[in-house]
């Protein structure tokens, strides 16, 4: 248990010894024990705005978002501090779902909630219960449009992990639905909530005139296949398009993608040569595209999913008179800077933080973890209490990054530069 709830559970057992040592003489205190319990726990909690989330999927991302869950209800009281004197909110995982009896078994030894679904319906129970106010659907790709649609319709408040959905079409519905039912939709877009993607967008802005022209960037993306069953990636549905829909770029790269778009805003042409190494029809697994922005910046990618245990991210901006790289493993991540020929210097994260939490109006919060998920939990979970159903972070970043990546797509087969036009 908390400490909030610790502390929560005393003052409704001191209000009711308060209640007893009143009632005692009452001939009939017997019978009224129970209403006089029920009356105290009315009072202690009728400020109380819970939270209460589902988990659709208990699975690998479930565990970080669980873990998120979690430290932001420990941390609810100093996070939405402002609102303390009107409502106290405070975010519970309150019920977990899964098709797998065994998994979310195993699941909720490590994260416990109060129910639990297994089966074929487990996703529909859960949206189903009146009791819960937001869903995480953190299943296989194909699943996310029916639950997206379901969960809207029981009016639940969703983060749905990326890539939302097969196209551009389905994830359209999602915004229709969001706007039907008025919740919040948010798509696990995490590097839009990533502290070193805010502070690149400062950095180039800040040293324009100082750095000169941002002339080339160069990503680069290395990851384990993470399809085999090994024990860092045990699922296998990745490899089935049926599931998954296609490979490196929609299913991991997709972030990194959105984040350049995040910075650099609308894209205007896309060129691409895309591989199949492994064999899994439809999986693409070595991607090389040329991507040139409205603004005139051009962005190469090369993405890949081999057998080396060496999962590593590598983003390298060229300036006419610097360079900057920034390194992302284990989710840990290196910033370093270099002009002219000054020596090198790194941009520790506690920086990066600070600015991103101002950034977003929550300069009290700080991470409690290294990496985004908890600030991406944190941006849902305060849509819902400001009733911001787009969220900061909206679907329809989920739409267009997904309509660029289909324009990737399209050029690969045709081999030719496309002009992007967002639908
Ligand atoms: N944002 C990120 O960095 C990130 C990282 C990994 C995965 N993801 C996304 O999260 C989603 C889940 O991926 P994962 O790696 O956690 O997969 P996973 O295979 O580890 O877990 C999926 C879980 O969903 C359960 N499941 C499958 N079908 C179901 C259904 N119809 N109803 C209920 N439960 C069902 C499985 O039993 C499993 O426990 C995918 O959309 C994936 O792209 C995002």
């Amino acid at each position: 248990m908390s400490d909030d709830r610790n502390k929560e559970a005393r003052k409704v057992a001191k209000i009711m010894v308060a209640n007893m040592h009143a009632n005692m003489q009452n001939p009939n205190f017997e019978e009224k024990k129970e209403q006089l319990f029920q009356e105290a726990k009315d009072k202690v909690f009728a400020n109380r705005k819970l939270i209460k989330i589902g988990i659709i999927g208990c699975g690998g991302i479930a565990q970080n978002h669980a873990f998120s869950i979690s430290l932001l209800e420990n941390n609810a009281r100093k996070i939405w501090k402002w609102k303390e004197s009107s409502q106290k909110i405070k975010p519970v995982l309150y019920a977990l779902a899964d098709i797998n009896e065994e998994k979310v078994d195993a699941f909720a030894k490590h994260f416990p909630a109060k129910k639990i679904f297994k089966g074929a319906n487990a996703g529909y129970d859960l949206i189903n219960d009146p009791d819960i106010d937001a869903v995480f659907i953190l299943v296989p790709t194909v699943y996310h449009l029916e639950y997206v649609l379901k969960a809207a319709e029981a009016g639940k408040h969703i983060f749905l992990e990326k890539p939302a959905a097969f196209s551009p079409e389905d994830v359209q519905k999602m915004i229709d639905a969001r706007d039907k039912y008025k919740i919040v939709l948010q798509v696990g877009l995490v590097m839009r909530s990533a502290s070193p993607i805010h502070y690149l967008k400062k950095l180039i802005s800040d040293n324009k005139d100082k750095w000169g022209a941002l002339t080339n960037i160069v990503y680069r993306d290395s990851q384990r296949k993470p399809c085999t069953g090994d024990p860092t990636h045990p699922s296998t549905w990745r490899k089935d398009k049926n599931i998954a829909y296609a490979g490196v770029l929609f299913e991991h790269d997709i972030h990194d993608l959105d984040g350049m778009i995040s910075i650099f805003g609308e894209v205007d042409e896309v060129y691409a040569k895309i591989k199949n190494f492994a064999g899994y029809e439809g999986i693409e697994d070595s991607v090389a595209a040329l991507i040139t922005f409205k603004n005139g910046v051009t962005f190469s990618m090369n993405c890949m999913w081999n057998d080396i245990v060496y999962d590593s991210r590598r983003y390298e901006l060229f300036f006419e008179k610097s360079k900057i790289r920034i390194i992302i493993e284990n989710s840990k991540v290196r910033i370093s800077v270099k002009y002219l020929d000054e020596p090198d210097y790194e941009i520790d994260v506690k920086t990066m933080d600070e600015f991103f939490f101002k950034k977003i109006g929550m300069p009290h919060v700080k991470a409690e973890i290294p990496g985004p998920y908890y600030a991406e939990d944190l941006r849902f979970i305060n849509a819902i209490v400001e009733n911001n159903i787009k969220s900061d972070i909206k679907a329809e970043y989920g739409k267009y990054v997904q309509e660029v990546i289909e324009a990737i797509y399209h050029s690969n087969e045709i081999g030719q530069v496309i002009k992007f036009r967002p639908k």
